[in-house]
């Protein structure tokens, strides 16, 4: 277990060096101009039903990226969740550390573990909590962590996960669509998800190219969707290059993750992905996973499984996130194979 704090209150000049705990291996960090070349994902409308299902169906046989438009969700509240997560991050650190993540819990206030990722510290800090619709599970994380004094800021991430979780079940019809399994069937698969939200904070850093803000991998769960503020960061590993995905304000990035990679019996793509930290702007991304119920079992629909083909016509075998995520949280793997080494 690393102890190393992120050095947010260092002086950093260009010649000083980070820390060796934040330098990452050469062949993983950023090159020079690796935020330069953009990785064109469509822009999908929702309120064009037709266009959507198409169009997520080519995304997500490619790279299980895409971004969506006309999602519902509004600028009001996207701006209030990015206003409180930086008046969150903009506390002292020991008002933070109230939130503390706990070691082998995947929910609380992080700026200095390795994480699943890497060896390497990611140049990073994050605030992590459970979301249940229907539940006040956000609100009483606040207020039983922060204080009275929170309350406001967990009613308003609340709002803005049952938010997500409507947008997911959105997604999910259309994938569901786009698949040929029924409008409903992942609707229903998720309807008692457990899902996880996750605030990011990248502070700027005097040596971009030494670190990375989050490390290469494979999102294990099923589907993320996420909100960057106005500052390039997020890259995709496409066609054997990094690519970045440039922000949008009015947009919502979403991508497939391992979990579903295995409900679609390997028909859509779960892609290797990381954050890049640059040296002018600090950066912010919101982050919500959605996840299945922990005990309920990953199995493809009937008609994705072809029973004439080796192995049953079966990619992955049967399993419950509970166990996924234990094996990731052993043996993760950066090369985008985790879901294969699990199988
Ligand atoms: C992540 O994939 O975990 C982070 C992505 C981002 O901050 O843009
Ligand atoms: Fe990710």
């Amino acid at each position: 277990v690393h102890n190393h704090h992120l050095p947010l209150t260092f002086h950093q000049d260009a010649s000083t060096a980070i820390p060796t705990q934040f330098i990452w291996p050469d062949e993983e960090k950023p090159t020079q101009d690796s935020t330069r070349a953009l990785l064109c994902i469509p822009t999908v409308d929702l309120a064009d039903t037709e266009s959507a299902v198409r169009m997520v169906k080519e995304a997500c046989a490619e790279h299980g990226f895409f971004q969506v438009v006309n999602h519902g969700i509004s600028e009001e509240l996207l701006d209030d969740a990015h206003r409180y997560t930086d008046a969150f991050f903009s506390l002292p650190s020991s008002e933070k550390q109230k939130s503390k993540r706990v070691a082998g819990e995947s929910c609380g206030y992080s700026s200095s573990f390795t994480g699943r990722f890497s060896s390497k510290l990611p140049w990073k800090e994050t605030l992590s909590f459970h979301h249940r619709s229907g539940s006040n599970d956000v609100s009483r994380y606040f207020a039983t962590t922060m204080g009275l004094h929170f309350n406001r800021h967990g009613e308003m991430y609340e709002k803005y996960c049952e938010a997500m979780s409507r947008l997911s079940m959105t997604v999910m019809e259309l994938l569901g669509m786009s698949l040929e399994v029924g409008r409903r069937r992942f609707v229903d698969f998720f309807q008692d998800h457990d899902s996880i939200m996750r605030l990011n904070h990248y502070p700027r850093c005097q040596t971009p190219n030494l670190t990375l803000g989050t490390g290469p991998h494979c999102d294990p769960t099923s589907l993320t969707i996420l909100h960057q503020d106005d500052v390039c960061g997020l890259q995709v590993f496409h066609n054997k290059r990094w690519l970045s995905i440039p922000p949008r304000k009015d947009a919502l990035v979403v991508n497939i993750g391992d979990t579903f990679m295995a409900l679609s019996n390997g028909r859509y793509k779960s892609c290797l992905h990381r954050a890049v930290v640059n040296s002018e702007k600090s950066r912010k991304s919101l982050a919500f996973f959605l996840c299945p119920s922990m005990t309920k079992i990953v199995r493809p629909p009937e008609e994705l499984i072809d029973e004439k083909s080796p192995n049953g016509g079966r990619k992955y075998p049967d399993f419950t996130w509970t166990q996924f995520l234990e094996f990731t949280q052993k043996h993760y793997r950066a090369d985008n194979n985790t879901l294969s080494a699990f199988a």
